[in-house]
């Protein structure tokens, strides 16, 4: 199944220039963008940390571009410990960050700190929230229990069916004052960076300078601290996954399907495999 189409519009070291979460907030004080890309397996983690990028998201779109699911609803804890546990055997000088998935900060203190735990058992060095309305007491509790906590606000995908669709936020002028709001009490609580998705640039540009944690963009144009893509979009590796804010710098579908009918091709001509790639 493919993702809808987002915004409709829808400690260690990776190699980049991220250690540690103190690292975040240098990083904006010293005007250096940062590179976020997601990851679900250990090869592609092992790839990005070499590229090398500054931090991977086992961001819990796996259930969408891994699993087929329609929404990250489908995500659960015990599959992303098995993704943050393979991105971390791929990577493991990276900084990484999984997302706490679905429901999983609606369910208490208790819950939401074993599910962070497991997380970081399975190798992230922080967690992603998403919202904050109604568990900003989870995030107190994560934060004080030396968790690190990234937010997430604008489009939050696990709100898909309370939002009504993947679509931008924050477009009204109350809705921006609230996301506003939010953000600077994310930065209040703790939380060492927040991932804004999908909403007005002027907004996240707004956003960005009234806060001393940095902002992470997706579809939230150039005004952010950093950005952060999934990785599969910017290696167009699913021709009908189209999103405007995605840049496209492979044909990766094209590649894909190139090799995949060449490789057809000749084991029906008997071209492969040659005499040199059999074995003695
Ligand atoms: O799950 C994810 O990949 C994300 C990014 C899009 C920010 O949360």
């Amino acid at each position: 199944m493919h993702r809808a189409p987002a915004c409709r519009s829808v400690s260690g070291n990776s190699g980049g220039g991220v250690n540690s979460i103190l690292d975040f907030s240098r990083a904006k004080r010293a005007g250096r963008p940062i590179t976020l890309l997601t990851a679900y397996d250990a090869l592609h983690a092992r790839l990005l940390a070499a590229a090398p990028v500054d931090a991977i998201l086992v961001g819990d779109s796996v259930a969408m571009v891994v699993h087929g699911h329609d929404t990250t609803v489908h995500a659960t804890l015990e599959m992303m410990r098995l993704h943050t546990a393979a991105v971390r055997r791929g990577a493991p000088e990276a900084f990484v960050i999984a997302d706490l998935p679905f429901l999983t900060t609606r369910q208490g203190r208790r819950a939401a700190t074993q599910a962070a735990g497991v997380l970081l058992q399975a190798g992230a060095n922080a967690v992603k929230v998403e919202g904050l309305a109604g568990h900003a007491d989870v995030i107190t509790h994560l934060v004080t229990s030396g968790i690190p906590v990234m937010g997430h606000l604008g489009l939050t995908p696990q709100a898909v069916h309370q939002l009504g669709g993947h679509r931008v936020q924050a477009g009204q002028p109350a809705a921006a004052q609230r996301l506003l709001a939010e953000a600077a009490e994310l930065e209040r609580l703790g939380a060492f960076a927040v991932v804004l998705e999908c909403i007005p640039a002027a907004l996240a540009q707004r956003v960005t300078r009234a806060l001393r944690i940095p902002t992470i963009g997706i579809g939230a144009g150039a005004g952010t601290d950093g950005q952060v893509l999934v990785l599969t979009d910017l290696l167009g590796l699913d021709p009908a996954f189209r999103p405007k804010f995605a840049r496209r710098y492979a044909d990766g579908a094209g590649a894909v399907t190139r090799s995949v009918r060449r490789y057809v091709r000749d084991v029906r001509a008997g071209r492969f495999p040659a005499r040199k790639e059999a074995m003695a």
